[in-house]
């Protein structure tokens, strides 16, 4: 009834106008919100320490970014806080353009499907192998056996382990375990890929490897955030830089520069600066 009034009581032209409005916001393709948008966070553990303090900030979809800063100054919180592990006091986490704290907790699961990590201590399963430790990641969330068996030797593949599909953990290295846990973060190609100290246990040169697989990975479009203590780096490999200083935002910086290096481009100049000796970047 008030549909018909409103209609009847509107001048045709606005009518027009109003439908080619509508028409125009169908078809022409809206701004996407960014991946990761920080307003004001706070965090304040059980007794009250302050973890973070009013952090803001926003990361672009398709964006390199480290988050760098002293031991406590609130790193892995941040981490933690994108996934929701933990919640802030006060302020929000936006995670492209939702609210992550105003989702019920039976949307947590597909939240964190969309977001990989990856940690210092690489967090495998000890007594499967590599296949089974990456197929475990597709097998949680429902994916067919036919998928499984299709995508699993591929990341394998990716990561460069082809060859130790079959180890277990404790017969891979250490940047060849990061490497199974990149494979498992990554498998199901999320949008958004955590990195909390990954080669925190790693010398310079697998280092480098680990961080060279990364960059590939964040070509393919996927958000890559890093936290490392690694200022060096950090400084070569010119990416943003977000820095913390006692839970509170210090630094951000846009670095230029090298943004269309190939990924074996890549590995050869950090090798190089960092006076890393080493032949073909694998
Ligand atoms: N579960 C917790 N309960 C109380 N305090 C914590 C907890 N986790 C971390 N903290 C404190 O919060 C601060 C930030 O910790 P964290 O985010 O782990 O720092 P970073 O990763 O930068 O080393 C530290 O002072 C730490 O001791
Ligand atoms: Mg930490």
């Amino acid at each position: 009834m008030a549909l018909t009034r409103s209609r009847k009581t509107t001048p045709a032209r606005t009518r027009g106008r109003a439908a080619k409005l509508a028409r125009e916001r169908r078809t022409t393709p809206q701004p996407k919100p960014p991946i990761v948008a920080l307003r004001d966070a706070t965090v304040v553990y059980p007794g009250g320490h302050v973890a973070l303090e009013r952090v803001s900030l926003e990361i672009e979809r398709g964006e390199f970014a480290f988050v760098v800063g002293p031991t406590g100054c609130g790193k892995s919180t941040l981490i933690k806080m994108l996934i929701r592990e933990i919640q802030p006091a006060s302020g929000k986490v936006l995670i492209a353009g939702r609210d992550i704290n105003e989702l019920p907790a039976s949307k947590v699961p597909l939240l964190r499907r969309r977001i990989g990590t990856i940690f210092q201590d690489f967090k495998l399963l000890p007594n499967r192998t590599v296949y089974d430790n990456v197929a475990y990641a597709l097998q949680v969330i429902g994916a067919s056996r036919a998928e499984i068996r299709r995508k699993t030797p591929e990341i394998i593949r990716l990561v460069g382990l082809q060859s130790k599909i079959h180890n277990y953990p404790d017969q891979l290295s250490g940047g060849e375990q990061q490497r199974v846990s990149i494979a498992r973060a990554f498998v199901n190609h999320p949008p958004l890929l955590l990195a909390d100290e990954p080669t925190g246990n790693l010398d310079p040169e697998t280092s480098i490897g680990i961080m060279q697989l990364l960059y590939r990975i964040n070509r393919t479009g996927t958000t890559v955030l890093v936290v490392t203590h690694d200022r060096e780096m950090v400084d070569k490999m010119r990416r943003r830089v977000i820095a913390l200083e006692d839970g509170r935002l210090i630094r951000d910086e846009r670095a230029g520069g090298y943004h269309d290096e190939s990924t074996r481009e890549f590995a050869a100049r950090v090798r190089h600066e960092l006076g890393v000796p080493g032949d073909q970047p694998e």
